[in-house]
């Protein structure tokens, strides 16, 4: 179906570009996922690899991504629609929408036991608490069966009303102001995780490689993360730049964001390590892992209680303009592709997304019935993350950087991203399309064939 024939909507400028792209990519990703996915995996060896992820596929995903929305102006279907008419291409749309209610179903899950922390912190729950007693509270509050949802609910409510409210005006507000204060609590919580006992352990653990942990689950998942990390491959960029004003510098937009978001894990690892080693927890704690060290780290300063509220507010706000970028994938697929008006289109992902949601939530708690449910080895929890992550982000990525360096052509994609020649960077352009077209679908084959067993890469 045709697509509506309103103005589009835009970002106003070059500055709220940057900051609507990093809003999306800054979340629970940072602070919650990357921590626990590099005590999982061996610290340093992950980290490594995720680096190598994040710069040489990441970026060049991200750029290509970039090309298709600004140049269409379409949602993640209709953008392939729009640049390879009746072409197979599309299947990237669809994959997108897919993977983001996949990952919808269990982020939102996550965002509300961040949400359901900002009470408890506020109540003082944490003062002077131990080892124990934090992970006795994060144990209930993720398995009594009611609140964990009422929690997700309030949630998808809040994404809701901020999409229909349209998102330019008040999003590229709030990321603006608020992100640069959570930049700035993590670094008081660095500052304090640094004079900890075990600082020095939690930083080798951190950045000490060592090359024997690289395994290939080990590298598919860092690569997951990547594309997790940096909202990839599953057309949420490709959205987000369907709104980009016309003179942005494409590149140096995604150096600046991928470097960003970058400097942000390390700063949450940063945090989290040392308070790891000093409580005597274990890196490998799991999805628990920010929820029983960030509240040790405070709980002895003073005002700890209010820094730990600030805290996890700000880490609220990271998560729900992540997941206005997640949700306005569909949304826009919807109202674009499919006739709904926007506001009927946010309602119906949101109970889409609010009824599977229930799977992940209620799925981690071990002892119930939907938590002993396990499809291929996993729980609904996991198994949402590792399908999104793990297959469909990376296998989406490999066919836009497959579909830029091959079906585009090259003249355009250089058109664009000169922004018709007034940008003066060809020679870096030039650098790009060789490793858009040799480079990064190579390494993304690669990965595969590791983790499926074919090839041994280490
Ligand atoms: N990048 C976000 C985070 O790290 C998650 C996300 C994934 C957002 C995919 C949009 C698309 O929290």
């Amino acid at each position: 179906m045709e697509s509506h024939h309103k103005v589009r909507e835009k970002f106003s400028s070059g500055l709220a570009v940057f900051f609507a792209t990093l809003g999306s990519a800054v979340g629970l990703g940072n602070i919650w996922k990357f921590p626990y996915l590099t005590g999982e995996n061996g610290g340093g060896a992950f980290l490594f690899v995720y680096l190598i992820c994040v710069f040489f596929i990441g970026l060049p995903v991200m750029i290509a991504e970039f090309y298709v929305g600004r140049k269409a102006r379409q949602n993640a279907v209709g953008a392939f629609d729009k640049l390879a008419p009746g072409s197979p291409w599309k299947v990237i749309g669809f994959m997108g929408v897919l993977a983001s209610y996949l990952i919808m179903f269990f982020y939102s899950c996550v965002a509300g036991w961040v949400y359901a922390y900002i009470f408890k912190a506020l109540r003082g729950d944490f003062t002077a608490i131990t080892t124990e007693g934090v992970q006795s509270i994060f144990g209930q509050a993720v398995v009594s069966p009611l609140p964990p949802l009422v929690w997700q609910w309030i949630v998808l409510a809040v994404v809701a009303i901020i999409l229909i409210c349209g998102v330019q005006k008040g999003i590229e507000r709030i990321t603006k102001t608020l992100l640069p204060v959570l930049f700035l609590l993590i670094i008081i919580c660095d500052i304090r995780s640094l004079t900890l006992s075990g600082a020095r352990e939690g930083l080798d653990f951190l950045f000490r490689v060592d090359f024997s942990k690289i395994t290939p689950p080990v590298i598919l998942t860092a690569l997951g993360l990547a594309f997790f990390k940096l909202s990839l491959g599953m057309g949420c960029m490709i959205t987000y730049a369907s709104y980009f004003t016309e003179n942005n510098n494409m590149i140096a937009n995604s150096a600046r964001v991928a470097l960003s978001d970058t400097i942000v894990s390390l700063l949450a690892g940063i945090a989290i390590f040392p308070a790891v080693f000093s409580f005597g927890m274990q890196p490998g704690a799991g999805p628990g892992l920010l929820f029983m060290t960030i509240p040790m780290v405070f709980s002895q300063l003073p005002f700890g209680n209010i820094l730990l509220t600030a805290f996890f507010i700000l880490s609220s706000i990271a998560a729900t303009t992540a997941m206005l970028s997640l949700v306005e994938v569909p949304v826009v697929y919807w109202s674009e592709q499919r006739g709904l008006s926007r506001t009927k289109s946010v309602i119906l992902n949101t109970i889409i997304i609010a009824a599977f949601g229930v799977l992940a939530t209620l799925s981690a708690d071990k002892t119930s019935l939907l938590g002993n449910i396990q499809i291929f080895g996993k729980g609904f929890f996991d198994l949402f993350d590792y399908i999104s992550s793990n297959i469909l982000l990376p296998v989406g990525g490999l066919l836009i950087v497959m579909f830029v360096g091959y079906v585009v052509k090259q003249d355009d994609y250089i058109r664009e991203l000169t922004n018709h020649g007034t940008l003066n960077n060809k020679p870096l352009i030039q650098s790009l399309i060789f490793v858009t077209k040799y480079i990064t679908p190579i390494l993304l084959v690669l990965v595969f064939l590791n983790s499926v067993g074919l090839i041994k890469l280490n």
